[in-house]
């Protein structure tokens, strides 16, 4: 295994109260760095004081969008102490974004490593109140310097941080999702299931609008028919129909979440019934407006487990479970979090201390 250079920064910044944390605004000292090169591989892993990079303007991931990320979270628990949750489940995440897009894959047990010293290093980052977290970024993007477009050569991988506080300004409170008929994000085939930055650019549009709407994401259909329910922009989703779950299936248009994973287990350990499957605008509509749609939510690294309270379709508005947080939805969301902040016993070994 390599070994990591540590370089300290000589002028560590003022932490931001953790009262204000927003999501993604400031960062951490340091960051961690290595670069591949096909005569080298994977080489020269350090972390360093943060800073911007220099690129070469022909680099690969400025023109050809060879870029792939993952979004992860350390955690204080109530000792002090700071732990991951399911990070190897990140790495093999990134490793099969970086097969997708011909990426050069990480050792996940060296990533993982680098993972830890990189969090060790930024432990007095990690913010102390439940709900706050230090968010994880690892990425990895082409930089070869050429025009060309040929498989990538050479390839630079690095992992930021941010302490953040809740994803959506709404907290744990519903949220508002417009359901998009027009711009597609991903097709079966293409790279909805990578967790790579094109499926974001390609978002931007239709989030554009929505936004300028007055909701917080857009929720996806299938690029084929447009007919079924695939994903919100940075979460995967769960509906309460007549007592069971429903969750859109893993089609490969769709990120395979890790909150998600953990939801569904959660779920069926609590009894509650979950089914996988296609499930169309119209069934969901029709659950809706028969009274037997009891909730709704959105989960993710980043949103956590997150209430829709109102959904839109071709303009017209509705409302879900009084726009109030169901009961499911709030023990979901207080079982995952007691796992990950650590103020519960964790049974299922997903959590990895620092
Ligand atoms: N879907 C999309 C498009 C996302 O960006 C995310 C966030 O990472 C998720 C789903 C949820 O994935 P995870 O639970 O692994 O964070
Ligand atoms: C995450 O939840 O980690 C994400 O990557 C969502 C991000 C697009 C904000």
């Amino acid at each position: 295994m390599q070994n990591i250079k540590f370089v300290p920064t000589e002028a560590p910044k003022q932490k931001p109260e953790t009262s204000k944390l927003s999501f993604g605004k400031s960062f951490t000292d340091h960051m961690f760095v290595m670069e591949y090169s096909p005569d080298k591989g994977w080489h020269d892993a350090r972390i360093v004081p943060f800073a911007n990079l220099t690129l070469h303007p022909a680099s690969t991931v400025l023109h050809y969008g060879a870029e792939i990320f993952e979004g992860l979270k350390a955690y204080r628990t109530p000792d002090g102490e700071v732990q991951l949750f399911r990070p190897m489940d990140n790495i093999e995440r990134l490793n099969d974004s970086a097969d997708r897009l011909c990426l050069p894959k990480l050792d996940p047990e060296f990533a993982l490593e680098a993972l830890k010293t990189f969090v060790a290093t930024e432990k007095s980052w990690v913010p102390d109140e439940f709900g706050t977290s230090l968010y994880l970024r690892p990425f990895l993007f082409g930089n070869d310097e050429t025009l060309g477009v040929h498989t990538i050569q050479n390839a630079v991988y690095m992992v930021i941080a941010c302490p953040v506080g809740s994803y959506y300004p709404e907290g744990i409170n519903p949220v508002k999702i417009m359901i998009e008929t027009d711009d597609v994000r991903a097709v079966r085939g293409g790279t909805g299931y990578a967790k790579c930055g094109g499926n974001y650019a390609a978002s931007n549009r239709a989030g554009e609008v929505a936004e300028k709407k007055g909701f917080s994401q857009v929720l996806w259909l299938d690029g084929v028919e447009r007919k079924y329910i695939e994903e919100v922009g940075a979460m995967n989703v769960m509906f309460k129909i007549d007592g069971v779950v429903v969750t859109p299936k893993l089609t490969g248009s769709i990120l395979p979440g890790i909150t998600r994973r953990s939801c569904i287990q959660l779920l069926k350990d609590k009894g509650i019934p979950v089914e996988e499957r296609l499930l169309s605008v119209d069934e969901l509509l029709t659950a809706l407006q028969e009274g037997r749609l009891e909730e709704a939510w959105g989960c993710g690294t980043a949103a956590v487990v997150s209430p829709i309270g109102q959904l839109s379709y071709q303009g017209k508005n509705y409302i879900i479970n009084n726009f109030e947080i169901g009961k499911t939805t709030q023990d979901l969301y207080d079982t995952l979090t007691a796992i990950q902040w650590g103020t519960a016993e964790d049974p299922y070994g997903w959590t990895v201390k620092i």
